[in-house]
């Protein structure tokens, strides 16, 4: 008989029996599963690196089998939207084969808004309070923001107007000023935003088409941002946020659990925040609703009990706080306050902490008998290791 041998089976075999020869495995079988689990698991991060990689290189290659009329032209990037009409909302006025698009942002270096649309001073207002709260605009710097503010169009929109529809090329951003919008995939409604919210980055992002239909249930207005600006000044600066964060990251022990590609979610899912000298970053018995991981400066760790206040930690860059409130779900434990004007916290939120740091409980888990250990010796006996306890 004759036997082929498949591509690449001599060198995974190979790298299998070095890396049992490195770790001699005791239980052989559960290595192997794990082994060939986690390269699964690159593979997949590998493939959604990649995706996202478009987002940052050049679509010329892509350019391919595209009708003349599909393809874009600077001039349409650079020219004025386009009005869109009543009714169906951005019927006529949508746009196809975003593939074909000639823009790379690392050769843009323009950090300038397509089109200025001018703005009344209470809209400004209205529009800084509004988008300070939506997470892909949490990174921006003041000016950027600013910036941002200035290519921000508003319109009016119908009941039944269809605002985006699954399967086409994404055109706009949107920011939602009044009016409930309902959300199909697949024509089946998934949800609906009441009043607030954002919708309309998934395809700006990732270079695909709109993943969802969304539809006007009422009156209402919107303000939209155009892709060209959301490319230039969002999607950059979540890029340069992604490597910043990346960095910050494998230098902590902690994330070494994580994939590459579940370090990758972490640091989309971190935004910073600037400390004054002194100023409180978490108050002791208080809820929990993140975790820090320290940038720059340092953060002290204090603790009051029986009407004393000492000081337990002084936290430096590369260090975590917070995070045992999360895991045991009680009140912070101590307080926390910047030393120095030049402390800077990355923050998770708790959603982000429950949904993206699992592989890492049980190390941060490791630290609770330190703390308490730490706690008896500068408060005594009176210290309860209950108080730790889930
Ligand atoms: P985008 O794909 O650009 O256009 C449709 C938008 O609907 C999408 O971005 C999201 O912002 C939003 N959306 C809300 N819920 C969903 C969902 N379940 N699936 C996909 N998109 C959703
Ligand atoms: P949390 O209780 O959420 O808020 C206060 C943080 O201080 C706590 O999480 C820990 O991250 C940190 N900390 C450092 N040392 C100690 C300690 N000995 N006891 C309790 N918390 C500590």
């Amino acid at each position: 008989m004759n036997f082929e041998i498949p591509e690449g089976l001599t060198d995974l075999l190979q790298d299998f029996t070095v890396e049992v020869l490195r770790k001699r495995p005791a239980d052989l079988l559960q290595f192997a599963a794990q082994y060939f689990d986690s390269l699964l698991e690159k593979r997949a991060s590998d493939n959604a690196k990649s995706l996202l990689s478009k987002l940052s290189t050049a679509n010329h290659a892509e350019t391919n089998h595209v009708d003349e009329d599909d393809v874009y032209t600077d001039e349409d990037e650079m020219g004025e939207m386009p009005e869109l009409p009543k009714g169906r909302f951005a019927a006529g006025g949508r746009r196809h084969s975003v593939a074909a698009e000639k823009y790379n942002p690392e050769e843009d270096t323009s950090e300038e808004p397509a089109v200025v649309h001018p703005k009344t001073d209470d809209e400004r207002h209205y529009l800084l309070k509004t988008i300070g709260h939506i997470f892909i605009f949490r990174s921006l710097e003041k000016k950027q923001v600013d910036k941002v503010i200035d290519a921000m169009f508003g319109r009016h929109v119908q009941q039944g107007d269809v605002i985006i529809e699954q399967g086409d090329d994404g055109d706009n951003f949107y920011v939602i000023e009044s009016g409930k919008y309902d959300i199909y995939v697949n024509k089946q409604k998934v949800g609906e935003y009441d009043q607030k919210g954002s919708f309309g980055e998934l395809a700006l992002m990732y270079n695909m088409p709109r993943a969802a239909t969304i539809v006007a249930g009422s009156v209402g207005k919107l303000w939209a941002l155009d892709r060209l600006t959301f490319k230039r000044i969002v999607l950059k600066s979540a890029f340069e946020k992604r490597k910043m964060y990346e960095q910050l990251l494998d230098n902590m022990p902690m994330f070494k659990s994580l994939n590459s590609y579940e370090r990758m979610n972490v640091a989309d899912a971190l935004f910073s925040k600037s400390f004054s000298d002194g100023q409180s970053i978490i108050k002791q018995d208080e809820e929990a609703q993140c975790m820090y991981f320290i940038e720059h400066g340092m953060v002290r760790i204090v603790r009051e009990q029986d009407g004393q206040s000492k000081e337990i930690k002084m936290c430096q860059k590369g260090d975590y706080f917070g995070e045992l409130a999360l895991l045991t779900k009680k009140p912070r434990a101590a307080s926390a306050y910047a030393v120095g004007d030049d402390t800077k916290c990355a923050i998770l939120d708790v959603d982000a902490f429950e949904r993206l740091l699992g592989p890492c409980v049980k190390i941060m888990q490791k630290n609770i008998p330190d703390y308490e250990e730490q706690l008896r010796k500068l408060f005594g006996d009176k210290f309860s290791v209950a108080d730790f306890e889930k």
